[in-house]
């Protein structure tokens, strides 16, 4: 899925991804407690949604997310998303949950707002793509002061 055009010009890296690389990958992610990938099922695979950089110290984790092009736009990403936040909260006991995005990737950037998260920053020329640096939105939910917050 990483490496389909249509997701891949949304994501940070664009390396193309051997199945040997994801075996590998795969691999790694089996024996890391700070990293969890979650497959969203409808009888078939749809995306996944990851919970990563768990810091169980501070309280913090990152989530990401990608449904596959075919599957878009019918309410998979909405779904997802609500999970992990609940995952990372109930299960990880997670007080700020964050996320990055493409300043221009306006129907991410749409979902995330609607699930809860505020935009906190943005990261100028913060990632190389497609031949020039692009900005990046970070957002974020804080748990019982999220309400409160200017988005
Ligand atoms: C972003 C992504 C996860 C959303 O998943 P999805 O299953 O398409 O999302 P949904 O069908 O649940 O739609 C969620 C919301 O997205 C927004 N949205 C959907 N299609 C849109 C469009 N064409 N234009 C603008 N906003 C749109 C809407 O706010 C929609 O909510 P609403 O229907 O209640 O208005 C998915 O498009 C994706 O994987 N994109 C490529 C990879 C990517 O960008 N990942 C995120 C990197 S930060």
């Amino acid at each position: 899925m990483r490496n389909n055009p249509r997701v891949n010009k949304y994501l940070f890296t664009d390396i193309y991804i051997s199945k040997e690389d994801q075996k590998k990958w795969y691999r790694k992610l089996l024996r890391d407690k700070k990293h969890f990938v979650f497959i969203a099922f409808d009888d078939v695979p749809v995306g996944y949604g990851q919970v990563k950089n768990i810091d169980y110290i501070t309280h913090s984790c990152e989530l990401g997310f990608c449904i596959a092009p075919e599957y878009q736009g019918k309410g998979y990403g909405t779904m997802l998303i609500k999970e992990l936040i609940e995952y990372a909260v109930k299960e990880l006991d997670v007080h700020r949950l964050y996320l990055e995005a493409f300043t221009d990737n306006e129907k991410a950037i749409k979902l995330y707002k609607k699930c809860g998260f505020k935009k906190e920053k943005i990261l100028h020329e913060r990632i190389f793509k497609d031949g020039s640096f692009k900005d990046v939105v970070v957002m974020s939910i804080i748990r019982g002061k999220t309400e409160n917050r200017a988005d």
